[in-house]
This record gives structure tokens, C-alpha cells and sequence, in this order.
């Protein structure tokens, strides 16, 4: 059985992308939602080029009523019958509710080498610590923020006179060949965690 995935986004969507342009011929699983906290997002536009449903729930309307605006996310994403939701970019802390009423099915793309620098700032928190190395993590998403069962990391070096930028644009090449590398096992049910560099 084909596995229907909804992705979940706040920006550009890159993650998304790659994410979408995987999912065809024998892959075991297909996009059926697109859906972001930011209406304006250019995401969306994406997905839609891509032929991919789209949906918009903007949390400013729900104010800090954070399980108002995930019954609202919710409402769509029971709409289509999914069996898995992959955040891609996706920049809203969810609730213990929600985490548990996606929980096994639901996967997340972090910049950095999980356990390291959960949250936010994580390739100045990388170079200013003095790392040779950083990258990307895919897991499962729990409670607990960017602390889920690891699926899959990507390594990259950090050069001599890297900045943020120069590094997020690095660790992005390798996420979107991470993100769709465990998203094609974890369709299947292979948890077996994937490392790339
Ligand atoms: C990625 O670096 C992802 O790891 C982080 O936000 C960025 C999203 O990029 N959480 P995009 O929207 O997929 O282009």
C-alpha cells in the first residue's frame, strides 16, 4: 500500500521539493498536502507547480492558543487520510497532543548533528564551538523538541573562514538527499538510521 505523506512547511521549501520530486515510480510513498503556518510562504507555490494539494493555517490568528491552531492544522491533515507527515522547515514548536497524535509517523529535518544544538542558531552555535564538523539529522518527532530517534545524518566539514551562510548552504545540499533517503526506508518501515559524508 502506497503510504500518503503530508509535508509541512514555513518557507521556501526546498526540503519539500526534494522531498515531492522523490516520491514517484516504485517509491512506496506519494505527497497528497502541502501545508504551511505561512500563508505568503513561497513554499506553497512550490508545492502547487508541482501538481501537490496545498493548505494554509496561519498560527497569528490563533495567538499564543497553540492547540487551537493544530486542531485547525489538524482538520486538514485528517482530511486526507495520511499515514505519515514529514516538517520540512516547518518553524512552529508543536504541543505533547499533537507530537502524540502523529507520533511514529511523523519525521523532522534538523541543521545539525543531533545530539548537538537542538533548536535554534545551530551553524554560528557549530563554528563558534570550534567544530571540524557539522550537518543535518533526520528523526522522529517526539515531545521533546529535535530529540526523536534518530532516522538518518549527513556530515560536512566546516572550512576555515565559514560563516553561517556559507555553512547552512553546505549542510542544505546534503539534507536534500538525506531527508528523501529515509523517507524511501521509513515508507517501509526500516528504521535503520542512514549516514551520509
Ligand atoms: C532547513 O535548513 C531545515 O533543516 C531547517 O530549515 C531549513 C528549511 O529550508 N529546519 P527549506 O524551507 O526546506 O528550504
Amino acid at each position: 500500500m502506497t503510504k500518503r505523506v503530508a509535508i509541512l512547511i514555513s518557507g521556501g521549501g526546498s526540503n519539500m521539493v526534494s522531498l515531492v520530486k522523490s516520491m514517484t515510480g516504485d517509491h512506496p510513498a506519494r505527497p497528497v498536502l502541502v501545508l504551511s503556518n505561512n500563508p505568503d510562504c513561497s513554499g506553497l507555490a512550490k508545492a502547487r507547480d508541482l501538481g501537490v494539494e496545498t493548505a494554509a493555517v496561519d498560527h497569528r490568528q490563533f495567538g499564543k492558543d497553540r492547540a487551537a491552531f493544530e486542531a485547525a492544522m489538524n482538520v486538514h491533515l485528517d482530511a486526507v487520510d495520511l499515514d505519515m507527515i514529514c516538517l520540512a522547515g516547518f518553524m512552529r514548536i508543536l504541543t505533547a497532543d499533537f507530537t502524540a497524535k502523529w507520533g511514529g509517523r511523523m519525521l523532522n529535518i534538523h541543521p545539525s548533528l543531533l545530539p548537538k544544538y537542538q533548536g535554534l542558531n545551530t551553524y554560528n552555535r557549530a563554528i563558534e564551538a570550534g567544530d571540524k564538523t557539522a550537518g543535518c539529522t533526520v528523526h522522529e518527532v517526539t515531545a521533546e523538541l529535535d530529540a526523536g530517534p534518530i532516522l538518518g545524518q549527513a556530515e560536512v566539514p566546516i572550512l576555515d573562514g565559514d560563516t553561517a551562510d556559507t555553512l547552512a548552504a553546505r549542510i542544505l545540499i546534503e539534507e536534500h538527499k538525506l531527508y528523501p533517503a529515509v523517507l524511501r526506508q521509513y515508507a517501509v518501515g526500516d528504521r535503520t538510521p542512514i549516514k551520509i559524508g
